[in-house]
């Protein structure tokens, strides 16, 4: 894992985007994996600003979602499909049919679902870079604590810990949502490059957990141990239970050094 601690969540978003900017402009065509929730609202800001001003286009683009709430009308403003909407997809030039969510509704079988969704990913030739967030319990995507590390799209129960931390983004009285459709762990160390954000005092103790506990089904998060190629990008709060600044800071001096003489993202 290549851990990388900012100043502020602002720089840190402008830092991700250069990751998904750089992604853009290599690759033919790009599959972006997406993340909701409130830390990567600051990045898809950046990006909207970067296309405005003509430096990038997602024309060629396609993007999967981690996960949707389901049975959740796709209009609702609840549903993750109206949060990208009104983050990304409303303010660049994506083809709305290029744009995928892992959705299932009442009546339709959440397995065959879930293997639909496996299908459309593969048949896109994979994920480029998935972008990930963290839950204050080391979820991923909704993959709760216990979520089997070789799981794939399905559907999931929230845990009362998610429910109350995302009840803030409901009115009160307002339907919220208990089970929701969810990339699995396998799907996500599936994606050739993995970029995690993590912001605010509370996100540091799933950090911590995630960056150097064991790996465990108790912090799903803590699978990007295995991945290839995760980059972890922090906030100085959401850093603030680890241990080895200064050696995240060296080892980052180290391989900006080393890209510069390759070619930045020379894989992608
Ligand atoms: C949600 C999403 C995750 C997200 C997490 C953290 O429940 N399913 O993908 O990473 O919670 O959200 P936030 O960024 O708002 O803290």
């Amino acid at each position: 894992m290549q851990i990388i601690i900012h100043e502020s969540p602002e720089k840190l978003a402008q830092s991700a985007a250069q990751w998904v900017q750089a992604l853009l402009i290599k690759k033919t065509k790009p599959v972006l994996g997406l993340a909701t929730g409130s830390t990567p609202i600051k990045l898809y800001k950046v990006l909207v600003e970067k296309h405005q001003r003509g430096e990038l286009s997602f024309a060629d683009v396609k993007t999967f979602n981690l996960d949707e709430y389901f049975d959740i009308d796709a209009k609702n403003p609840q549903s993750y499909r109206s949060f990208m909407k009104q983050h990304l997809f409303d303010h660049v030039d994506i083809n709305p049919s290029n744009t995928f969510l892992p959705t299932c509704k009442k009546g339709q079988d959440p397995r065959e679902q879930g293997l639909a969704y496996e299908k459309e990913i593969k048949e896109a030739g994979g994920i480029d870079l998935q972008i990930l967030g963290i839950g204050g319990n080391g979820h991923i995507g909704f993959n709760e604590p216990s979520s089997s590390l070789r799981s794939r799209t399905r559907i999931k129960t929230l845990t009362q810990q998610t429910l109350k931390d995302n009840s803030r983004l409901f009115t009160p009285g307002e339907y919220q949502p208990t089970l929701a459709m969810t990339m699995g762990i396998a799907t996500i160390l599936d994606a050739k490059y993995v970029m995690l954000m993590a912001t605010g005092k509370q996100k540091a103790t799933a950090v911590k957990q995630m960056i150097t506990g064991g790996v465990s089904a108790n912090c799903p998060a803590s699978v990007l141990q295995m991945h290839e190629n995760a980059v972890i990008f922090l906030d100085k709060e959401a850093a603030s239970e680890l241990d080895d600044h200064e050696y995240y800071e060296w080892a980052n001096e180290q391989n900006n050094k080393l890209n510069e003489s390759l070619g930045f993202f020379h894989n992608f």
